[in-house]
């Protein structure tokens, strides 16, 4: 087994990283109209082959990311679009979601929340853990759950990363292979 923490990584700013790379990918964009995600998610996640692993649990975090793009990014102005680079295969999934926003600014402020919250359910002190639940942006308001973030970062394993100006994000996932009977983790 590759990983015995179980530590989810930080949210990364690295406009530089590979994961950036669009050679090969499809392309869509589409309006940021808060009703169709569901339908753009099913759009981009048709092109999947059927063997990939827990395809409806790929489908949820696409969702989620394209949700963020349309509502914190673009504000649901349908005028503003989400931009979304996308490949995936038996062995991986690779997107990279943009919006036209002024970014994910409490990006750090969320990593320091997410670090804390995770120390408290290692020392499984629930009661410190009650106000740890979900994060509260300046900006949310009561449809935000808070909490999508948290399972990304963990979902998301081969990297979750936004350019410099944080209004675009590349993610990857790769998922286990078995082999000759044995089961073979790749690098994350
Ligand atoms: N594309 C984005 N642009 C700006 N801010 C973002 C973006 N994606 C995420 N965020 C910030 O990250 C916070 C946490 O996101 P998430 O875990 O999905 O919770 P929620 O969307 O329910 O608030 C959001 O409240 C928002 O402040
Ligand atoms: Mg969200």
């Amino acid at each position: 087994m590759r990983d015995n923490s179980t530590a989810p990584k930080p949210i990364q700013v690295d406009e530089n990283s590979p994961l950036f790379d669009k050679t090969g990918m499809l392309h869509k964009e589409f309006p940021s109209d808060f009703r169709q995600i569901r339908y753009f998610t099913l759009l981009i996640v048709q092109s999947a082959p059927p063997d990939i692993k827990e395809i409806n649990l790929l489908e949820q975090q696409i969702s989620e990311i394209i949700k963020n793009a349309v509502k914190h990014g673009n504000k649901c102005n349908v005028e503003k679009k989400v931009r979304i680079w996308y490949s995936f295969s038996s062995e991986h999934a690779h997107l990279i979601v943009e919006d036209e926003g002024s970014g994910f600014k409490d990006l750090e402020k969320w990593n320091d929340f997410n670090k804390k919250r995770q120390k408290l359910l290692e020392g499984q002190d629930y009661e410190a853990l009650a106000d740890f639940v979900s994060y509260r942006g300046a900006a949310a308001d009561e449809n935000d759950g808070g909490n999508a973030l948290f399972a990304a970062v963990e979902y998301w394993s081969g990297g979750f990363v936004f350019n410099s100006k944080r209004n675009c994000v590349a993610m990857l996932k790769r998922f286990p292979q078995k082999r000759k009977g044995v089961e073979l983790e790749s690098e994350a």
